[in-house]
């Protein structure tokens, strides 16, 4: 079950809006670590399926769930300063929680383009728990941040929420990805501790709230001990963006989307990846990590 969520929801902050003129498709430029951005940008082609996409995978950084705060405001400010210039996007969609729960202000400070974040959504899980136990897979990145730990204060109500920050997740999305056999015990093993059974009580929603692992989204509900509702933000990020663009314009014809990598290792099996999700043309624009 996929339950929308909005991700400026208390956030407090005015919508941008950035129609672009002259009836021109706009262009989103869509943001990540990795291959995780793909669970949004698909939700973001479904939505505008006119517009003009580029999807940056800053590989060569990956994986952020590991960066110091410090080096990953840095990082993400000097990738996108290079990435603004060279594509001039109207919108700019930063699909990786670990990122947007930090880097946010930064990137509103210093760019005029309308940023969205992925947030994790703390608020619709708790508003449909009925067990009143949640859970927040998230990288340990994204459940170490005060931002993470403010949306869980201000939205559980009297719900029990337990934290999960994995290390492995998202690397092991990202090698399944690239056609691995998936290593189903590695990954039960990092989605364990979201199942709390109090006393008969067991949890029922789960927060996907790091972009890589609606990849996995199968594989989890097939391994979980039991069922329940793994939330995705992706429907309402883009519910987001049609916002602050408009809706999609009937009878334009979208130019091919590309994707970019910082690093580009495994970049022939990546190419078919992105092919799979509408990103037509894939280049290595090179920006190493130091
Ligand atoms: N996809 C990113 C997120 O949503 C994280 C993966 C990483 O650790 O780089 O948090």
């Amino acid at each position: 079950m996929r339950i929308a969520f909005d991700p400026l929801a208390g956030m407090k902050q005015p919508l941008p809006s950035a129609a672009p003129r002259g009836g021109r498709a706009p262009t989103i430029l869509v943001f990540d670590s990795g291959l995780g951005g793909l669970t949004v940008h698909r939700d973001l082609v479904r939505a505008r399926p006119d517009a003009r996409f580029v999807y940056c995978a800053d590989d060569a950084a990956f994986p952020y769930g590991a960066l110091s705060e410090e080096h990953l405001v840095a990082r993400v400010l000097q990738v996108m300063e290079r990435l603004v210039a060279a594509h001039a996007p109207d919108c700019i969609v930063i699909a990786c929680n670990t990122a947007s729960t930090l880097v946010l202000p930064h990137l509103r400070a210093r760019f005029t383009v309308p940023v969205v974040g992925t947030v994790p959504a703390v608020k619709p899980a708790c508003e449909t728990s009925v067990s009143r136990l949640v859970s927040v897979l998230a990288t340990p990145g994204t459940v170490a941040r005060d931002y993470t730990r403010a949306l869980v204060a201000e939205y559980r109500g009297d719900c029990a929420v337990t934290l999960v920050g994995s290390p492995r997740l998202a690397g092991l999305a990202e090698a399944t990805m690239r056609g691995e056999p998936a290593d189903l015990a590695a990954i039960a093993a990092e989605i364990a501790p979201c199942f709390v059974d109090v006393d008969g009580r067991r949890t029922d929603a789960v927060v996907l709230a790091c972009t890589h692992y609606p990849l996995l989204a199968d594989i989890f509900a097939e391994i979980a001990p039991w069922p329940v509702a793994w939330i995705d933000p992706a429907p309402a990020i883009a519910r987001r963006v049609t916002q602050i663009l408009g809706p999609a314009q009937p009878g334009h014809v979208p130019p091919p989307a590309t994707a970019l990598l910082t690093g580009g290792a495994a970049l022939a099996g990546l190419a078919t990846v992105f092919a799979g999700f509408g990103l037509g043309e894939t280049r290595v624009e090179s920006l190493p990590l130091h």
